[in-house]
């Protein structure tokens, strides 16, 4: 059965890895594609969303761009893995795929009120969008089908000992969102430190042979030497695209259901999901927690998708 999804997303290496496995798999249709600050200002990840729709002949698909900043706090970007553009190692030509006019939070809410029960949110960057259409439009918890987002821990953090980044960068955008009652999945870092892009797997993408499959082999080689200078890490964890995998073929990621709470006050601990599997009669659980991913069948599905992509030659 086609999961319709809307892709909410910072691209950011691996969200544009998100796009085009959503893009590459038939049983996914993308409903639309927002953008949100996050990885980079929003501009860029809005210029950048263009890039890959461009690359990836992506235009049957409402794009939109979202808030340019989190709820409260100032924006945090993470352009020392992304870069200065925010989606480095392929060479962009102007981009032909553009923005529509409406705000990717009423572009949100106008589809899910209009096919209750048949949007997925897939939210790969920091909750801003999901919260402020909650806010502007709370009905949106009752119809959305489920919400399946790459973000938090239950084990570690990557921007902070305690936090994953997406939840650090807006952390009242995603306490709204764990606590808004509706089917919600959290992926986090539990699951994509396994999801890694090693030499064999790049290997696997260089040999389709395609021009789209040699731009992926450039954007993960700057993404993984990055990674290789922040974090030490030969093979650079590919976290977005995982929670496009969950949706695709839950079975790929194991998951089990907790309550998780965000950390808003803690001077060492802001941004932290403290996830309590314990199943007491007093706690009343918000959220399936992936607690691993087959990392095998995660790249076959991502290296099929990408071969399923016709190579747009002037992009
Ligand atoms: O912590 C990893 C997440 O933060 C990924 O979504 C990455 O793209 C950044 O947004
Ligand atoms: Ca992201």
């Amino acid at each position: 059965m086609t999961r319709r999804i809307i892709l909410d997303c910072d691209p950011g290496h691996d969200d544009a890895m998100a796009i085009l496995l959503a893009r590459g798999t038939p049983e996914v249709e993308l409903a639309a594609i927002t953008t949100v600050a996050g990885n980079h200002t929003l501009d860029l990840t809005t210029l950048n969303a263009r890039r890959v729709c461009t690359l990836a002949g992506i235009t049957d698909v409402p794009l939109a761009a979202g808030c340019s900043a989190p709820l409260v706090r100032p924006l945090v970007t993470a352009t020392e893995i992304h870069g200065t553009t925010g989606l480095q190692g392929h060479t962009w030509a102007e981009p032909t795929v553009h923005v529509i006019s409406e705000h990717a939070v009423d572009l949100i809410i106008e589809l899910v009120m209009a096919a209750p029960g048949e949007i997925t949110l897939v939210p790969t960057g920091p909750l801003t969008n999901i919260a402020m259409a909650l806010r502007r439009e709370p009905r949106i918890a009752d119809r959305v089908r489920e919400v399946v987002l790459m973000g938090g821990s239950y084990t570690r953090g990557n921007v902070t000992p305690a936090a994953e980044f997406n939840v650090y960068v807006d952390p009242e955008a995603a306490a709204a969102v764990f606590t808004a009652g509706w089917p919600l999945t959290m992926i986090g870092l539990d699951v994509t430190h396994m999801a890694n892009a090693t030499a064999e797997v790049l290997a696997r993408i260089a040999a389709l042979g395609t021009g789209l499959a040699a731009a992926v082999v450039g954007m993960l080689g700057f993404y993984r030497d990055r990674q290789l200078h922040e974090f030490g890490t030969a093979s650079p964890h590919v976290h977005d695209p995982c929670a496009v995998a969950r949706v695709a073929r839950p079975e790929f990621v194991s998951c089990k259901e907790a309550r998780v709470e965000v950390e808003l006050a803690g001077e060492f601990t802001r941004g932290m999901t403290v996830t309590d599997f314990r199943m007491r009669a007093a706690v009343t659980p918000n959220a399936m927690v992936g607690t691993s991913i087959d990392d095998g069948a995660f790249w076959d599905l991502f290296v099929a998708a990408i071969g399923r992509i016709p190579t747009r030659a002037d992009a």
